[in-house]
């Protein structure tokens, strides 16, 4: 008899956003005549930069032609890649990490999915309240958590991000071996201080703990002063695995490529005290478990950190904070408490009420789909969050739209 892994018997009905994808099929199905404006999950609506589109299709007539035709390439991704994602990511900010350090993926989704595996079943993992919920899903799959009661999973340690603390969680009250940090975080749109992530990395170093650090939405930082990379800390390589990806940087939801970066010196320990390199673990995964980046979307990621493509994504993330920005204003005049917005693409809405039931009513009254903030967590019941991605025009007419149901 083929038993399953009944650690799946544990989570919630479905994933957040094929929940709301469905409700959002049904709300469309019964009023075919409404135009709807998706402002749920971050998914991008403008096209590739032109110096990716160029790339593409010169990387393509490449695969056309036998001298230049390529197959398997390396799983960990091409050298052209890895060297310019280190070179300008990392060392020209003041940031040390080197090319074999970076492991080319199809997704920043795949890769914080996938890590959790390298780690001891019965690890203790630390995952923010709200949180991006495929760190806490992948976790329940492993086994590492009890069943779900009182809207959280037993034996998972919550770090709770609240208004009182601006969205930046503190220290856990008890040991901890794994942390999921996330800034500028995924849903609030809060960002850490280089003092806060010091903090963490710190206490990391001292408990022999590891930062699982997702960095996607570093590309919207505006303020100077915030870290972009949790390299920047003293200390961090020691301790921190960071994830970055290129699609809601260039615009690659749909075309795929990210990274993650596994510094040599990161450690995880076995039973007996043994140090164990995590690189050398990752490489090994990545290699058995996956066959790398097509050659042609490798090429337009590389073309991301030409001269013009440089300019063409910040004109991308410059029109996504525009419509953060006036988000943020006219939300804001209606009274809402909110965060975000200003170096994120999220904007944290606090409601007050079930989150649910202010999504379904944006949704049948305005016709505009957001995210519910219970959909994040318990600490996220009472808030909505709105993603800046769309166009201009779009998020111009769903304000007006929510006014009219909300004033
Ligand atoms: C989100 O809306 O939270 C993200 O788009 C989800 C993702 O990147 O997988």
């Amino acid at each position: 008899m083929i038993r399953v892994n009944e650690n799946y018997g544990k989570l919630q009905a479905s994933y957040l956003f094929s929940t709301i994808a469905s409700k959002v099929s049904a709300f469309i199905e019964a009023n075919p005549d409404k135009d709807i404006i998706k402002l749920g999950i971050g998914d991008v609506t403008k096209p590739l930069p032109a110096a990716c589109i160029a790339a593409l299709h010169a990387a393509t007539d490449e695969m056309a032609n036998e001298s230049a035709f390529r197959g398997y390439g390396p799983e960990q991704g091409y050298d052209f890649l890895r060297e310019i994602i280190a070179v300008n990511d990392y060392q020209s900010k003041g940031a040390n990490v080197a090319a074999n350090e970076v492991f080319v993926s199809d997704g920043a989704k795949c890769d914080v999915a996938n890590i959790q595996e390298l780690f001891a079943t019965d690890v203790k993992v630390a995952v923010p309240d709200p949180v991006y919920p495929v760190y806490v899903d992948t976790n329940v799959m492993a086994g590492r958590t009890d069943i779900f009661t009182n809207d959280r999973y037993q034996g998972l340690t919550y770090l709770e991000c609240r208004e009182d603390n601006e969205y930046v969680p503190e220290l856990p009250k008890e040991p901890v071996d794994l942390i999921y940090l996330c800034f500028p975080n995924n849903p609030t749109g809060a960002t850490a201080t280089k003092e806060q992530l010091r903090e963490w990395v710190d206490y990391a170093k001292a408990t022999k703990s590891v930062i699982l650090f997702d960095a996607a939405y570093e590309a919207f930082i505006r303020d100077e002063s915030l870290p972009r990379s949790i390299y920047e800390i003293e200390g961090a390589r020691d301790v921190a695995i960071e994830f970055r990806s290129f699609s809601k940087t260039a615009g690659f939801t749909g075309t795929r490529c990210a990274f993650t970066v596994v510094p040599e010196e990161c450690m995880g320990y076995a039973a007996s005290g043994e140090a164990v390199p995590l690189h050398a673990m990752w490489n090994r995964r990545h290699t058995t478990k996956f066959n790398g980046v097509s050659y042609p979307i490798q090429k337009a990621a590389e073309a991301v950190y030409s001269d013009a493509g440089k300019m063409q994504v910040k004109e991308l993330t410059d029109y996504y904070l525009k419509n953060a920005a006036l988000i943020r204003e006219k939300i804001g005049e209606l009274g809402y408490h909110l965060t975000g917005g200003e170096n994120s693409p999220y904007i944290w809405i606090k409601t007050g009420g079930d989150s649910w039931e202010f999504f379904d009513k944006l949704l049948n009254e305005a016709a505009v789909v957001t995210t519910p903030g219970s959909g994040f967590g318990k600490c996220g019941e009472g808030y909505i969050r709105i993603s800046a991605f769309n166009d201009y025009d779009k998020v111009v007419e769903a304000i007006e739209r929510i006014k009219g149901v909300l004033q």
